[in-house]
């Protein structure tokens, strides 16, 4: 079994990174690129929200950004087609999907099959969908956390990469047991994109393998 290989360091990888909101996640993964953790540039900051406050903290970062307007295509996916041609543009490996909250058409997924990774804020497969934080405390679980995992197009359901576990407590919010568990999201998330650009990511069928260097 074998990853993808970018190890070679005459080969950068490329990432772009989708997200259509507070873009905490994205900045974890620039500080980690900016800090060499990571083989690979942010080639492309996307959005489909033209205010989303992530795209201007990237810009204020000095990274190329684009918005999209959903409402200017005809479908979903003409959308997710204009966004390949884009990404295709700027030789994009790796999309890095940061809150963003457009379930990404069939098409994308086939295009880019395991080169989409996402967070997501709950221990996957239990909660998936949208306000898990909030349903984690109402089904009464004592642990939480996040997923980074391989998109398909089934929503939420991919390849699991990394998971991270934060205890649920008695008096929790939803606010904060998601600050808790973003804690741990901001961790993660830079580390499966270091071994996806280290190729240490090896998949068969839904499981992921986390190679040894060298393997
Ligand atoms: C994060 O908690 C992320 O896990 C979640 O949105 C938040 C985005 O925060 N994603 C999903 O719920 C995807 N289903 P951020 O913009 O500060 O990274």
């Amino acid at each position: 079994m074998r990853g993808f290989d970018f190890r070679s360091p005459a080969k950068k990888g490329k990432i772009a990174v989708f997200l259509s909101g507070r873009g905490s996640n994205f900045e974890a993964l620039r500080e980690a690129v900016d800090e060499g953790r990571i083989n690979a540039a942010i080639a492309l900051v996307f959005s489909n929200k033209a205010d989303a406050p992530g795209l201007l903290k990237a810009r204020e970062a000095g990274l190329e950004t684009l918005f999209l307007d959903p409402k200017a295509h005809a479908n979903r996916e003409e959308y997710d087609q204009a966004i390949a041609r884009e990404l295709d543009k700027r030789g994009v490996d790796l999309i890095c999907l940061a809150g963003y909250m457009k379930v990404l058409t069939p098409g994308l997924c086939e295009a880019f099959k395991h080169r989409i990774l996402n967070i997501h804020p709950a221990l996957l497969p239990a909660f998936p969908g949208l306000h898990v934080q909030q349903k984690a405390i109402d089904w009464g679980v004592r642990v939480s956390g996040c997923t980074v995992h391989f998109v398909a197009a089934e929503v939420d359901m991919g390849p699991i990469v990394l998971q991270a576990v934060v205890p649920v407590l008695q008096d929790d919010t939803e606010e904060t047991l998601a600050a808790r568990i973003l804690v741990e999201e901001h961790r993660i998330y830079p580390e499966a994109v270091r071994l996806f650009f280290d190729g240490r990511l090896g998949i068969e069928g839904r499981r992921v393998f986390i190679l040894e260097p060298g393997d």
